[in-house]
């Protein structure tokens, strides 16, 4: 039987490339973060790629990463804090696995991204207040994923832990 895929979603800073890795090493399965498969296609990172041809672009090369990950079976995909806007992002990764979305308060996120530079929708603004619209902007799309877990104050192991235990029994 195939093996579903695991798909993590939600804002950035809340831990999808850390929890996926983990998730990953745990059930033994390869992870497929998209945004490096994105720098790795395009031979720079994603704040160059924003700067330069805009976010527009980005997202069709994001798309693209989306749907070659799909392709596999039985991984675990990590995505970008923007994947779940699109449709058909959200179509692809459903149709496949598991969509499991993280989520922090703004202030938790805001802690964990305020030092990064590979952020380029931050950059230049009011962190927070950025923060605080864009994740309400977007909250009707996370909200398709099938599950959520809240992330404030646990680390990626323990997520990771409960991720597993919901879907036990569930990945075949
Ligand atoms: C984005 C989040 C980033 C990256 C890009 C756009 C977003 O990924 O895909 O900068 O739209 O929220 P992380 O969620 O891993 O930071």
């Amino acid at each position: 039987m195939d093996s579903k895929n695991i798909a993590l979603v939600g804002f950035m800073g809340t831990g999808k490339t850390s929890v996926g890795k983990i998730l990953a090493k745990k059930l033994n399965r390869e992870v497929m973060d998209v945004d490096r498969r994105v720098e790795l296609g395009e031979k720079r990172k994603i704040t160059d790629i924003f700067e330069k041809e805009g976010e527009a672009f980005f997202r069709s090369l994001e798309k693209e990463a989306i749907r070659e990950a799909s392709q596999k079976k039985g991984v675990v995909i990590t995505t970008g804090g923007g994947a779940m806007l699109d449709p058909e992002n959200v179509e692809i990764l459903k149709g496949t696995g598991w969509v499991i979305r993280l989520s922090a308060r703004p202030e938790t996120i805001f802690a964990r991204v305020r030092h990064s530079r590979q952020r380029p929708l931050l950059k230049g603004k009011d962190m927070l207040s950025e923060i605080k619209r864009l994740l309400a902007l977007r909250e009707p799309f996370y909200q398709k994923a099938d599950l959520t877990f809240e992330t404030d104050g646990q680390n990626s192991s323990e997520v990771a832990d409960r991720i597993l235990e919901a879907l036990k029994g569930k990945l075949s």
